[in-house]
């Protein structure tokens, strides 16, 4: 696939349908890592230097964070040959922004930047899209409150809210009270501009991107092990110098075209350069105890992380239990869990998922009413799950006039395409604009493997379940 520019992404194609695979078959190059991606930035820019970053992702959530930065004073800039670079500023050198910062559908560019925001001297208004501006920012505002910051947030703690920076940041100790590597990320970088240390402390571990990439950088950040948890400590006012990084495919998106050929007729489907960080594995682990023909090829390490090939055999999968301690290595995949869980044999459980309920939409709720709309028997409760599965028949699917509702989320969207691959009628979805925040070019990505997805249009370029 060529690497997707933004301009070329699939962001105007609306609805969609899915229909069964026959066959799918070939390599395909999912789109740089996310959470990597808005950390490459955000280092890049409280570094002493240019920082040259490769493989990018392009997608609408990090250009919000590559807008975020330029607006603070940060130069960003796409080079001709697809490289992106960072001039930086170093860890207090942000300037106050002239107009507000819209980080649009990205959750983590806006908690992350906040921690950032937080121990420097300026002001600076936040906002985002309707789902985005629904999320709860409490979680960051807290602990960088005890750091000095202050908010002025909408009602309920979200946003758009006003930050005004800590003149004289005070570090803090902090034991996370949810499972977020976004929250323990916010509290580390807000770390990097307050003098001594910043710890945080987790009981369930969550990605350690942040940790890997301040090492990559030259940071000193250490980890230590002990009874309330795993303590992470940044030293503060480290001046570090910029590192010219690769970022590896992301594991959240290759899970799609991996999972789609798990479920299609026959084929094999390859993707190369994935991020493997064992944080971040969780569905990988699930698929393979259901059985899934999975396999790791050419394992190595890209800047810090490691990295492998995934090739993905269509065959029969087993339903499995997956626990609640795996929930944070896995939680941006449950959506396409659910779709191979519909497809197996037997009943998928899956505990553990409250923090579901607050993602680009409530997903507990969004992958239920799905996969009920799509003939497939789902009961849910809180934070649990149950599916169950066909036996490896085709689902029944749902057409275009009863299409699933997206609910505005991409994984939600991509997911029930893949279910659609596994379908006897087909999968409609609604809205599938969402899709280029994390993976432009997935619509044709799919296509190039064979799967049948077709636009579904109208003359009035309403979605099915939009028109009169
Ligand atoms: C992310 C952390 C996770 C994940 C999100 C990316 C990150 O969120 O869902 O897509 O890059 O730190 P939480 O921290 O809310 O679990």
């Amino acid at each position: 696939m060529p690497a997707a520019t933004p301009e070329k992404s699939d962001n105007s194609v609306r609805s969609a349908i899915a229909r069964r695979a026959g066959r799918l078959d070939g390599v395909a190059s999912a789109p740089g890592d996310k959470s990597i991606s808005h950390r490459a930035l955000m280092l890049g820019a409280l570094a002493v230097g240019r920082t040259r970053v490769t493989g990018l992702l392009e997608g609408a959530d990090v250009l919000a964070t590559a807008d975020a930065l330029r607006r603070l004073g940060v130069p960003v800039t796409r080079q001709p040959d697809g490289d992106w670079t960072i001039d930086g500023v170093g860890v207090g050198g942000l300037a106050a922004p002239d107009s507000v910062l819209d980080m649009g559908n990205a959750g983590t560019a806006a908690r992350l930047l906040l921690g950032i925001l937080a121990s420097q001297d300026l002001r600076a208004v936040i906002t985002g899209d309707a789902s985005l501006c629904r999320r709860p920012m409490a979680r960051v505002t807290d602990p960088l409150s005890q750091m000095g910051a202050r908010f002025d947030c909408a009602a309920g703690d979200r946003l758009p809210l006003t930050v005004w920076g800590a003149r004289a940041p005070v570090p803090i100790v902090y034991a996370l009270p949810v499972v977020s590597a976004q929250v323990k990320s916010a509290v580390l970088f807000a770390g990097l501009n307050t003098m001594g240390e910043t710890s945080v402390i987790e009981v369930s571990p969550t990605r350690d991107h942040t940790m890997r990439m301040m090492r990559h950088f030259g940071c000193t950040v250490s980890s230590a092990r002990g009874r309330a948890g795993m303590r992470v400590t940044v030293r503060g006012w480290q001046e570090y110098s910029a590192a010219d990084l690769s970022v590896p495919a992301d594991p959240s998106s290759a899970a799609f075209p991996l999972v789609a050929a798990l479920l299609a007729g026959s084929g094999a489907v390859t993707v190369r350069g994935v991020c493997l960080n064992p944080l971040r594995t969780g569905l990988y682990d699930t698929l393979a105890e259901m059985g899934a023909g999975l396999s790791i090829e050419n394992r190595r390490e890209v800047s810090g992380e490691p990295v492998g090939d995934l090739v993905a055999e269509a065959g029969a999968l087993n339903a499995v239990a997956v626990p609640a301690a795996r929930a944070a290595s896995m939680i941006d995949e449950y959506p396409v869990l659910a779709a191979a869980a519909a497809v197996a044999n037997g009943t998928t459980r899956f505990e553990g998922i409250g923090e579901l309920r607050v993602k680009e939409s409530d997903r507990l709720s969004a992958i239920a009413g799905g996969l009920a709309r799509c003939g497939v028997p789902v009961r849910s409760g809180d934070d649990w799950m149950e599916i169950d599965g066909s036996g490896g028949r085709p689902v029944a699917g749902t057409g275009p006039d009863n299409p699933v509702a997206t609910l505005h989320d991409h994984r939600i969207a991509m997911s029930f395409l893949v279910l659609g691959c596994a379908s006897r009628d087909g999968v409609a979805v609604n809205d599938t604009a969402m899709i280029g925040t994390s993976f432009p070019g997935f619509v044709p990505l799919m296509q190039s493997l064979g799967a049948p997805i077709e636009a579904l249009t109208d003359p009035t370029d309403k979605p099915p379940g939009e028109r009169a």
